[in-house]
């Protein structure tokens, strides 16, 4: 797809919002959920991120969660991210929302990450519910115990069946129904609330730009469609916009 007309309208925008998913992490060697290799393929999630499933075995919940930690923590975040990091302090109003739990996006340096479905490196007391970060790999103790009461922690992460927060989620449609483009970048598409987000942008008139190799049931309503991965179409938009930004400036 043509560069210049997304340029043209990110030189005009001030209101950016970003939907970010699996794929913007996929570079990086971290496992997306659906297709080729997709940890849905391998795994069940009602076995591994239920309510239910940790009750019955927390064990069995944590040492994924603990394999998972293993695998993110050695990453480091993609040119990708590194954008959206740079277009946090450019744009006069950006938001960076994600249903992404690994952390990379505040790896690269954004401050402002609504994350949708919690994140991997935090600790939720089944009791308390207080929330605490924590990146030993391997984990200490299994299952992990809270410090305070001695209560089961369990990771602070959206499991299939419960709701999001709903303070995170308000904030998120917020920035949605306001911004003037959203990026919807590396996600199927198909898991909600999430992917009602640009759905929402775009009946407020944003103009809705996707980054993903393969289409999605949101291509239909995308104003921009980039076919390829995230961590090469990104810094080729970024570098334009960057050039031609700076021309505009002088
Ligand atoms: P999915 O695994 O469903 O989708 C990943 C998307 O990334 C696919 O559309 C791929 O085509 C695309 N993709 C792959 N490589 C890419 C690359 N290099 N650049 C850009 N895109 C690429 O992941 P999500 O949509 O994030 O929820 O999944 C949504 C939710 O489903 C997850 O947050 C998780 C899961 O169940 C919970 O665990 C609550």
């Amino acid at each position: 797809m043509e560069i210049e007309p997304l340029i043209e309208l990110l030189l005009n925008t001030t209101r950016v919002a970003v939907l970010t998913g699996a794929g913007i992490s996929a570079e990086c060697g971290i496992p997306t959920f659906r297709g080729e290799g997709g940890l849905w393929k391998k795994h069940r999630p009602e076995e591994l991120a239920t309510p239910t499933a940790f009750s019955q075995n927390p064990n069995l919940v944590w040492e994924w969660y603990d394999w998972r930690r293993g695998i993110i923590g050695s990453k480091d975040p993609n040119p990708g991210h590194e954008v959206l990091a740079q277009w946090e302090k450019v744009f006069p109003s950006f938001s960076l929302v994600t249903q992404n739990i690994d952390g990379l996006h505040q790896k690269s340096g954004s401050t402002k990450v609504l994350e949708l479905h919690g994140n991997i490196w935090k600790f939720r007391c089944t009791e308390e519910g207080t929330i605490t970060d924590n990146h030993d790999v391997p984990l200490k103790k299994m299952p992990p115990l809270c410090e305070a009461c001695g209560a089961l922690l369990r990771p602070h992460v959206v499991w299939f069946g419960e709701s999001l927060s709903p303070t995170i989620l308000q904030k998120a449609f917020l920035t949605s129904a306001s911004c003037e483009a959203m990026f919807v970048i590396g996600t199927s598409a198909v898991v909600q609330p999430a992917a009602s987000l640009p759905l929402q942008a775009a009946n407020a008139g944003a103009k809705i730009v996707e980054i993903n190799p393969d289409p999605t049931p949101l291509t239909s309503y995308a104003d921009f469609s980039f076919r390829g991965k995230s961590g090469e179409i990104l810094p080729a938009i970024d570098k334009e916009f960057s050039r031609r930004f700076k021309e505009a400036k002088e």
